[in-house]
């Protein structure tokens, strides 16, 4: 059973895809060369978690190519891939970075990088994870507080790197698992903001939770009924998933819903109910590339060092984190009244797609719920073609991204693009919240 659960579990980070793939655009120079100098990171190498231990978390900055504004003020987002236990390299090399892997192991520039107005910085995380360094499994993190201290340390310390880091305006963007690391990340940094001189602060302005873990109980309660209406079960089914959940043993019978919804229903993942082959290759591609000895030389990493895009240990580790909710830390950032919060899910997700974020978040405890909940949802055009839905209400923003699942970025490139550069500049739809703006 457990496995079965942890494999469940593995496929809250890993959805498959099919996507027909283009002619590929080979870097140019050296075509024998797997990682050409132009696809190389500005940055890259290992960052300290506490002063006491030599466990690091790799890190990976791609600097913005096309900011308007002075480095020092261009937005610096820091991804944060789920799982527990993926490495941001997914993220990185197949959702938001500027080069995407293909499936003869060769990069090809991603049309949807997000560093064309901001600097986006990889951090695998936690401990343990693709290329971050676990100096002894004792020191690998349990729970969310112990990932937040880890990261705030991390940090704090590349913000150090260069002096001209110091101010720039932060976002941390967190994907399914990741959700919950960026959310009590965030109200960590705010917690030791708050004793600290300004010129120590770290400038946190944003959080963004993408197909967000949140609460993961009710979130699953949702499944029957989500499946119901998109047409995957009948009433009957619906009926008996409903019945399975026994919370006082929640992580199991969160495994047996997703195994009998997966069952029940013949799909390949719950992560995009419109796929229905299972296809994970994206991730054995990044493995076969980030193992490459140059890949390693090039990125500062020990050529001895073997990377895993998923790690079992790390998910070992969080089994008893996985159903605890950390809505409250996305109600401590709204509450706040100092960070915009962006939850953006992929419309197929089954998981955590958008009936199961909007069971959690109209039931936030914040003083704008109300009016979030009753403001207007509002249609979402990117270069005249529906993308989508929006709804805002002050700091708090949702966006339902259509034709996409789990991995919304890598599914609808452009429209993931325009949505995160629109929201973090506050421009267009994203521009609109009343008498919100800092
Ligand atoms: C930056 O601008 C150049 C020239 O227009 C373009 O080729 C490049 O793709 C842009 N970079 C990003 C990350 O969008
Ligand atoms: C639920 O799990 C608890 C703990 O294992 C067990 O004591 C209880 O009998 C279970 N309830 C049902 C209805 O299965
Ligand atoms: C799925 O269904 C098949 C056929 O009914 C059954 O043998 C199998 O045990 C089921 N698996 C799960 C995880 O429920
Ligand atoms: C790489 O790792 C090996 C094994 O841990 C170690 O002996 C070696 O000194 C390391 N090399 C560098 C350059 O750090």
């Amino acid at each position: 059973m457990d496995s079965f659960i942890f494999f469940l579990i593995s496929i809250v980070i890993s959805l498959c895809f099919c996507f027909t793939l283009q002619a590929h655009v080979l870097p140019s120079s050296n075509s024998n060369n797997p990682f050409p100098e132009e696809a190389h990171p500005t940055k890259s190498g290992y960052l300290p978690v506490a002063t006491t231990s030599s466990s690091a978390i790799f890190y990976a900055l791609y600097e913005t190519q096309n900011s308007t504004l002075p480095l020092s003020r261009t937005p610096l987002l820091i991804w944060l891939q789920g799982g527990p236990g993926t490495s941001s390299m997914i993220g990185n090399l197949y959702e938001v970075g500027p080069w995407r892997i293909t499936e003869s192991i060769t990069l090809e520039p991603n049309p949807g990088a997000w560093n064309r107005f901001f600097g986006v910085l990889f951090l695998d995380n936690p401990i343990g994870t693709g290329f971050s360094i676990a100096s002894s499994p004792q020191e690998i993190p349990t729970n969310q507080e112990g990932i937040s201290k880890h990261l705030y340390v991390a940090i704090t310390t590349f913000l150090r790197l260069d002096p001209v880091y110091k101010h720039r305006p932060i976002y941390i963007v967190g994907q399914s698992y990741g959700g919950k690391y960026a959310s009590t990340t965030g109200n960590y940094i705010l917690k030791r903001n708050a004793q600290l001189h300004a010129s120590k602060r770290v400038n946190l302005v944003g959080v963004a939770i993408g197909n967000g873990i949140i609460e993961a109980v009710t979130q699953s309660r949702t499944q029957p009924a989500n499946a119901y209406y998109v047409g995957l079960i009948n009433e009957r089914q619906k009926i008996r998933l409903a019945q399975i959940g026994n919370w006082s043993e929640a992580t199991t019978a969160w495994g047996r819903l997703q195994g009998k919804l997966q069952n029940m229903s013949g799909l390949a993942t719950l992560y995009d109910y419109t796929r229905k082959d299972h296809l994970y290759h994206y991730q054995d591609w990044i493995n076969q590339f980030m193992n490459i000895a140059e890949v390693k030389k090039a990125l500062g990493v020990n050529e001895s060092q073997v990377f895993k895009v998923s790690s079992n240990d790390i998910r070992a580790a969080f089994r008893g984190d996985i159903m605890k909710s950390v809505k409250f830390r996305v109600e401590g950032l709204l509450r706040s009244n100092a960070i915009r919060v962006l939850l953006y899910q992929g419309q197929y997700d089954l998981i955590a797609g958008p009936v199961q974020t909007e069971a959690w978040v109209n039931t936030m405890k914040w003083e704008g719920i109300v009016e979030y909940v009753n403001a207007e949802r509002k249609i979402w055009k990117v270069n005249g073609e529906l993308a989508g839905y929006v709804q805002q209400w002050k700091s708090l923003t949702n966006v339902v991204v259509l034709g996409a699942g789990h991995l919304m970025p890598a599914d609808q490139p452009l429209n993931a693009k325009a949505m995160i550069e629109d929201w973090v500049l506050q421009k267009g739809i994203f521009g609109n919240s009343p008498s919100f703006k800092f």
